[in-house]
């Protein structure tokens, strides 16, 4: 099925439910290079080899300028021009770092996206926002520029490790605390397992999702206020992610549930223990003994900070959040 959406200045066409296959009727295979990384290629090479491509290492270590090199020098090579399109088939670190290469090679090239981890289909593979991590600094050079297409494939979902399928889920049961409180309820209602065997459904919850997440960014593509609310569990989550070794599903799993007290705390919201059990409904880890005081330290260096307060993303009820800035002294008794 085919939905078109368009943003401030571009359009992207989805095709939900679909198969790699038809990436052929959309894209000349003479003119199109698929980045993907050794993981994936191994795993899917039938669907891959017949289309030219560049292989990367898998992983966040690898979302980094030498690598956007060593694709460009490559692309380079295999004599890419203005007439590519660069296709993404992999996680978020591969649609990232390919929306990213295609950005800035020749000033701009067109792209599309493959997604086959189920974070990548719900969130990463929706926005527009490409890039790569300089040292500790997650995404801080990039840039937001819509794909052409986007291509969801669930198939590519049989060969992911469960782990993945975790951090795919914190995402959505982000995307339903905040917005969306009827699929809150259906993922309370159903569980992992059942996601994995019943297609139909995981196909809807992908398709809500991506619509869902689109619609945030249509409303506010460069981030001046709805777009944040993205961030519920992500304040805390990214400085806990930065401090232990946890994944960031764990680590905005976590940041969710401390976010869902504290909105206890700050506005009307009674629920946070509903939210803390779904998590833990999903396999996502809902505690954490941390350092408050070095989260603290860490949280002050964030960017969503203003002057003396970070500025967080709270629940008013189960489906709507919003955003307060908590000063930082009244954290130190409260996180
Ligand atoms: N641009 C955005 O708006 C946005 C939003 C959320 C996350 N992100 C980015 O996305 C990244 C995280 O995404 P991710 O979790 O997909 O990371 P990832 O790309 O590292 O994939 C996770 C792991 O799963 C493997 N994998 C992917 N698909 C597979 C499959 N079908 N079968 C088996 N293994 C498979 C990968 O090789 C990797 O080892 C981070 O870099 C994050 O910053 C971006
Ligand atoms: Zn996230």
């Amino acid at each position: 099925m085919k939905k078109s959406i368009r943003f401030s200045n571009s359009k992207v066409d989805y095709f939900f439910d679909e198969n790699i296959r038809s990436l052929s009727k959309i894209a000349d295979k003479k003119n199109t290079i698929l980045i993907t990384d050794e993981n994936v290629f191994r795993l899917h090479e039938q669907k891959i080899s017949s289309w030219k491509n560049v292989v990367i290492s898998p992983g966040e270590s690898n979302k980094v300028q030498a690598t956007a090199d060593g694709v460009i020098s490559q692309l380079i090579e295999m004599g890419a021009d203005r007439s590519t399109t660069l296709v993404g088939v992999g996680g978020g670190v591969i649609t990232d770092l390919t929306g990213y290469v295609a950005s800035v090679y020749m000033r701009g090239i067109p792209f599309g996206f493959i997604p086959t981890s189920l974070l990548a289909m719900v969130d990463a593979s929706i926005g527009g926002k490409n890039g790569i991590d300089v040292g500790l600094y997650k995404n801080m050079v990039g840039c937001i520029r819509q794909p052409s297409f986007i291509i969801f494939d669930a198939s590519f979902l049989k060969t992911l490790p469960d782990a993945e399928w975790r951090n795919g889920f914190a995402e959505i049961i982000k995307h339903a605390s905040i917005m969306d409180a009827s699929m809150f309820r259906k993922l309370e209602n159903n569980d992992l397992s059942f996601y994995k065997q019943q297609k139909s459904d995981l196909s809807e919850l992908i398709r809500r999702n991506v619509l869902l997440k689109s619609n945030v960014v249509q409303k506010d593509e460069f981030e001046k206020g709805d777009r944040k609310l993205l961030n519920f569990g992500h304040t805390l989550g990214h400085a806990l992610e930065n401090q232990y070794r946890l994944s960031h599903g764990e680590a905005i799993s976590i940041g969710m549930v401390r976010a869902s007290f504290l909105s206890q705390k700050m506005t009307r919201f009674d629920e946070a223990e509903r939210v803390k059990m779904l998590l833990e409904k999903y396999g996502l880890p809902v505690h954490m003994d941390f350092d408050r005081d070095k989260m603290i330290d860490v949280l002050k260096m964030d960017k969503k900070k203003t002057k003396d307060a970070v500025n967080f993303i709270l629940l008013d009820s189960i489906g709507k959040a919003v955003i307060q800035p908590i000063p930082i002294k009244q954290l130190h008794r409260n996180i």
